[in-house]
C-alpha cells in the first residue's frame, strides 16, 4: 500500500515526505516547477504535472495506492492578484480531476493541504475553524473552494477529507537536507536570513502603521516539521475511520515583523539593515490561529514551537545556500 503525495517536492511537501519515509511506502507526484528533485528525501518521484489525466490513470493503475496526501498548488498571494485563472485552473480544476480519479478507484482518504487566507480579514483572534470565511484573494479563495468541493464528495461518495488551514510556515528540517528555497523568494524569514548573507542589501519592512504593537503586521509562524507531523497524524486518524474534518494549523503566537526582524538580528549575530516601505496590498493586520481543536482532536503538538528556534533552522539550512549548492 502506498501514499501518493503530489507537491511532495516542495518547501512544505519535502518536508511531509520525510516524516512519511520509513512507515508508508511514498510515492511523489510533482512537476518540479517550483519543486526540487533533491528534496525528495526517499520513496519515489514521479515528475509530472497534476493536470496531465493520463499520468494520473497509469499511476492509480499501476500502484495500490492507499490514501492521498495533497499539497501540489500555486501558493502566491500576490500573483493568485495578477492571475486568478491561474489559481482556479491549478489549485481548484486540476485538484477536482484528483478527486475523480480517487473514486474511479475507490481511494477513500485525502489530507490537504489549506491555508489561513481562506479567513481573509480575521473579525476575531485567534481565529478558530469557525471563524467566517472571507478570502481576499484568488488563492485562499481556490483553497476554500476545494475544501467545499471534497464535502461534497464525502457525502456523495464517502470520501473522507482532512483539510489543514496552515498559517505562516517556516524554519527547515534540523538535519539540514531540506529547508525553503523559492524562487522568487517572497517570504519574510528567507528574505531577512538572505539580508544577513549579505544576498540582499536590506529587508522592506511593508506598513508600519497598522494597529499592532509596533505598527507591522503580526503573523502565527509554524516550524514546518511541526506542519508535516499534523499530515501524518491525519493520515493515520483517516486510516482508522475517522470523519472529514478541518483544522488550523499555527502556535497560537503572534510576532510581529520587526520582532522576526530583531530575532533573526539576535540568532544571526549580523547586521540587517531594514526600511520603512508602504502597505502590501492585501496583508491582514493579525493572523493568529487557534489550534485547540487539532490538539484535541488528532493529539498534536508542536516540537518546535519557540520562534528562535523556528528561526535557528532555517538559519542554519539557509547557510547551506539551498538547493543549487547542493
Ligand atoms: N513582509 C515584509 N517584508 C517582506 C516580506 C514580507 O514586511 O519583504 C511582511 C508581510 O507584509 C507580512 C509578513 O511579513 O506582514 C509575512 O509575510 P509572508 O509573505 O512571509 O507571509 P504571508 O503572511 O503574506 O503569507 C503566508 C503564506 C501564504 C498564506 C498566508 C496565510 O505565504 O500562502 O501566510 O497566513 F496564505
Amino acid at each position: 500500500m502506498s501514499i501518493l503525495v503530489t507537491g511532495g517536492a516542495g518547501y512544505i511537501g519535502s518536508h511531509v515526505v520525510k516524516t512519511l519515509l520509513n512507515k508508508f511506502d511514498v510515492i511523489t507526484l510533482d512537476n518540479l516547477n517550483k519543486g526540487y528533485e533533491k528534496a525528495v528525501l526517499g520513496g519515489r518521484l514521479i515528475k509530472g504535472d497534476l493536470g496531465d489525466k493520463k499520468l494520473l490513470k497509469k499511476i492509480f493503475e499501476n500502484n495500490n495506492i492507499e490514501a492521498v496526501i495533497h499539497l501540489a498548488a500555486d501558493s502566491l498571494v500576490g500573483e493568485s492578484m495578477k492571475n486568478p485563472a491561474k489559481y482556479y485552473h491549478n489549485n481548484l480544476d486540476k485538484s477536482i480531476k484528483l478527486l475523480e480519479m480517487m473514486v474511479e478507484y475507490n481511494i477513500k482518504n485525502i489530507v490537504f493541504s489549506s491555508t489561513a487566507a481562506v479567513y481573509g480579514e480575521p473579525q476575531k483572534i485567534p481565529i478558530t475553524e469557525e471563524h467566517p470565511i472571507c478570502p481576499s484573494n484568488p488563492y485562499g479563495e481556490s483553497k476554500y473552494f476545494f475544501e467545499k468541493v471534497m464535502e461534497r464528495y464525502d457525502k456523495i461518495f464517502d470520501l473522507k477529507y482532512i483539510s489543514l488551514r496552515y498559517f505562516n510556515a517556516a524554519g527547515a528540517d534540523p538535519a539540514g537536507e531540506i529547508g525553503e528555497d523559492h524562487k522568487p523568494e517572497t517570504h519574510l524569514i528567507p528574505l531577512i536570513l538572505d539580508v544577513a548573507l549579505n544576498k540582499r542589501e536590506k529587508i522592506f519592512i511593508f506598513g508600519t502603521d497598522y494597529s499592532t504593537r509596533d505598527g507591522t503586521c503580526v503573523r502565527d509562524y509554524i516550524h514546518v516539521n511541526d506542519l508535516a507531523t499534523a499530515h501524518l497524524l491525519a493520515l493515520r486518524a483517516l486510516m482508522q475511520g475517522k470523519e472529514s474534518s478541518i483544522y488550523n494549523l499555527g502556535n497560537g503566537q503572534g510576532y510581529t515583523v520587526r520582532e522576526v526582524i530583531e530575532t533573526v538580528r539576535r540568532v544571526t549575530n549580523r547586521n540587517i539593515i531594514a526600511e520603512k516601505a508602504k502597505r502590501r496590498p492585501g496583508d491582514p493586520a493579525r493572523l493568529i490561529a487557534s489550534s485547540q481543536k487539532i490538539k484535541e482532536e488528532l493529539n498534536w503538538s508542536a516540537n518546535l514551537p519557540d520562534l528562535d528556534t523556528i528561526i535557528e533552522t532555517a538559519w542554519h539550512w539557509h547557510k547551506k545556500g539551498g538547493f543549487d549548492k547542493k
